[in-house]
């Protein structure tokens, strides 16, 4: 398994991804309604914005995506770590997460902060992240989810890093 940037062709398997993982993980933490809501608003142009204004990695096993990553550098806000339900609980997510983690110290950010769905608490409490205030993430057609804001302070000489450097492969 490599982790390395997004480029422009992943980005319909990145959208299919996305949304599976939503569909599939996040289901017992949010009515029907609100994952329609969520996944309806996965567009190809979301994640061609992001491209430009994010740090954006997959996790891939050959030609195959297995997550995927989103790093605010600007403001320290992880955007996305979702992982192919499929793989889920192999580790993907943890690396993912390392990445992202390397990528804000390589660039003087020393606290991130992720407004975490509520599935995904326990996956960062595990990661040193602490629970700040329950939150809501609005979406375009008003619903509202239910997230939870999360906050890290990362060490400065982070135990993951060589490993990181050893397997990231910068995008094209
Ligand atoms: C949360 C998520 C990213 C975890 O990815 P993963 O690849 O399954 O996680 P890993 O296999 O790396 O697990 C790492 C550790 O976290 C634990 N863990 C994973 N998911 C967990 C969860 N939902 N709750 C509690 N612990 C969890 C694992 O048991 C493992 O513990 P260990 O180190 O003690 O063995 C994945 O379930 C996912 O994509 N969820 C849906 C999308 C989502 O909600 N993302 C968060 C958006 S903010």
């Amino acid at each position: 398994m490599i982790v390395r940037e997004t480029k422009k062709e992943d980005l319909a398997r990145v959208a299919d991804l996305h949304a599976r993982s939503i569909r599939l993980l996040c289901q017992d933490h949010y009515t029907p309604a609100q994952i329609r809501a969520w996944t309806d608003v996965l567009n190809p142009v979301v994640y061609e914005s992001a491209l430009t204004a994010k740090y954006c990695i997959v996790a891939c096993d050959g030609n195959t995506i297995l997550g995927m990553g989103m790093l605010s550098l600007e403001d320290g806000e992880i955007h996305a770590v979702y992982v192919d339900p499929d793989q889920s609980g192999r580790g993907v997510g943890s690396l993912i997460l390392s990445h992202l983690e390397e990528t804000a110290r390589q660039h003087d950010v020393m606290e991130l902060t992720v407004f975490a769905t509520l599935n995904a608490r326990g996956f960062y409490e595990g990661k040193g992240y602490n629970a700040i205030r329950p939150a809501l993430h609005s979406l375009p057609n008003g619903l509202q989810l239910e997230c939870i804001e999360m906050r890290k302070r990362l060490d400065s000489a982070g135990t993951d890093a060589e490993f990181c450097r050893r397997i990231t492969v910068p995008g094209a």
